[in-house]
């Protein structure tokens, strides 16, 4: 992947660049993984979708169907090398439009990184924030003060989007093996200490036995069908799956790679993260006296709460927060890749001015999200502002959607031949009884469970 692209050439024949080491792919697959999905869309979904019910549908969501989907998604993007629109068409029968699904995927890239980058704007300016002390109480009417004077800020809530646009487009300017792995692969192990310390400190508090029934008892009764959507929609989130984002990171996998081991471990270590920032969040919730049903803003008003009753709190709440930075930009690069690629390989753009465009158009949407709490709070569609409408089309419907086209995709058309040959490495690994059984789940259960929930979800049926 690089400037010297000759431009207009076929796809398969631009040079493409690969990640670098089996420990590398892990380390990029995570960082797309790993983000804000863990530190502020898990503990806000669960906290606003009544706890442990929800966590158990995730959780059922993410073994059942995003592991498999996972799985073939990598495949297909190993299997052709290229783009999720080129990789289609190269791997479907000729003038059946599956690239269609590519196509659907970079809308939802572009949806997502509308709001998710106000998200990491926020997360910027909490850095700067911490760095000042001005947060660091575990007064909820501070913290929230605080919180509610950034969003509610159009030109702040706008500047600083603008410059974690900036700050990722000149990463990626860089390239896939320097930019993404170098920097996840340092980081990462960091963050996942200093949220043990956090869950450490959490668990002495003295509600931290309400905490962790909320978040591991379910009542069963708080399990409605939009619930089980948003949950099957934050398991999509997650992996970063159903709109061609693991499909592009498949692209750059090496042919010996072991995708259904590398998805795995994924799958488990950002479950972990969500976790350990489930058990550091809900504790302080409760006994602070914070609304477990905040919304967007539990992290950012909870996280200062505890960093106030830690000794050197301050210096550490600025490490989380550079920390989350980090992991928010490897998902943020991954997001950006899908558009990126497709413009570089499609049309024949220079990577630099395909990166350089998706910025802009991203300075134009993104601007909708980022205003949504102040200049456009009044402006709803379907009764919600345009980050929540952004993120619930996203989550509960592209993604989702995708899901099942791309199951629908491997189990029915690409066929258990082609799938089992790919999954074996072309029989180097013996992996034949989970290929039959991961076909299976793709052929008949993926699809039909996606839709059913999909469906009564969203009313439906
Ligand atoms: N998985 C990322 C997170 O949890 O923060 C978000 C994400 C990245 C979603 C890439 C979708 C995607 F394609």
């Amino acid at each position: 992947m690089n400037e010297k692209s000759p431009m207009g050439q076929p796809a398969a024949e631009l040079p493409r660049a690969g990640f670098s080491s089996g420990f590398g792919v892990l380390a990029a697959t995570l960082g797309s993984a790993v983000g804000l999905g863990n530190i502020w869309k898990f503990p806000y979904l669960t906290g606003a979708n009544g706890g442990a019910g929800f966590l158990l549908v995730y959780l059922l969501a993410t073994l059942v169907i995003g592991l498999p989907v996972m799985m073939a998604e990598i495949l297909l993007g190993r299997e052709a090398k290229a783009n999720p629109i080129s990789t289609l068409q190269a791997l479907a029968p000729k003038r059946q439009p599956w690239w269609l699904i590519g196509v659907a995927g970079m809308l939802g890239a572009f949806l997502i990184l509308s709001f998710y980058s106000e998200v990491v704007a926020w997360v910027f300016a909490y850095v700067f924030k911490a760095l000042r002390g001005s947060i660091l109480s575990s007064d909820p009417r501070v913290t929230e003060a605080a919180f509610n004077a950034l969003i509610s800020d159009p030109l702040q809530s706008l500047l600083w989007q603008w410059g974690v646009l900036v700050f990722i487009g000149g990463i990626l300017v860089l390239g896939v093996t320097k930019g993404i792995e170098a920097l996840t692969k340092k980081l990462m192990p960091i963050l996942f200490l200093l949220l043990l310390l956090l869950c450490a400190f959490s668990l002495s508090l003295d509600k931290a036995a309400e905490g962790l029934a909320f978040l591991f008892k379910p009542d069963f009764s708080k399990i409605s069908a939009s619930v089980a959507l948003t949950a099957m929609g934050l398991a999509f989130f997650k992996l970063s799956i159903g709109m061609g984002t693991m499909m592009t990171y498949g692209s750059y996998f090496r042919d010996d790679q072991n995708i259904p081991v590398t998805a795995f471990r994924v799958m488990c270590a950002d479950l972990c993260v969500s976790m350990l920032a489930g058990i550091a969040i809900f504790p302080a919730v409760f006994t602070f006296g914070f609304a477990p049903a905040a919304g967007p803003a539990l992290v950012f008003i909870t996280i200062p709460a505890v960093f106030s009753q830690i000794p050197m709190g301050q210096g550490l709440m600025v490490v989380f927060f550079v920390l989350t930075a980090v992991a928010a930009t490897g998902a943020m690069l991954s997001l950006m890749e899908v558009p990126v690629v497709i413009l570089h390989e499609r049309l024949g753009l220079p990577r630099t001015r395909a990166t350089l465009l998706t910025i802009l158009l991203l300075v134009f949407l993104g601007a909708g999200c980022a205003l949504s709490n102040s200049a456009l709070a009044d402006f709803k569609v379907l009764g919600m502002t345009l980050f929540d409408l952004s993120d619930f089309v996203s989550s509960n419907i592209i993604l989702p959607a995708g899901g099942i086209f791309l199951a629908v995709f491997v189990g029915w058309v690409w066929g258990m031949d082609k799938f089992r040959l790919a999954l074996s490495n072309h029989g180097q690994l013996h992996n034949e009884k989970l290929a039959r059984a991961v076909f299976f789940v793709l052929r008949y259960v993926s699809p039909v469970l996606i839709l059913v929930v999909m469906l009564k979800g969203l009313n439906l049926i």
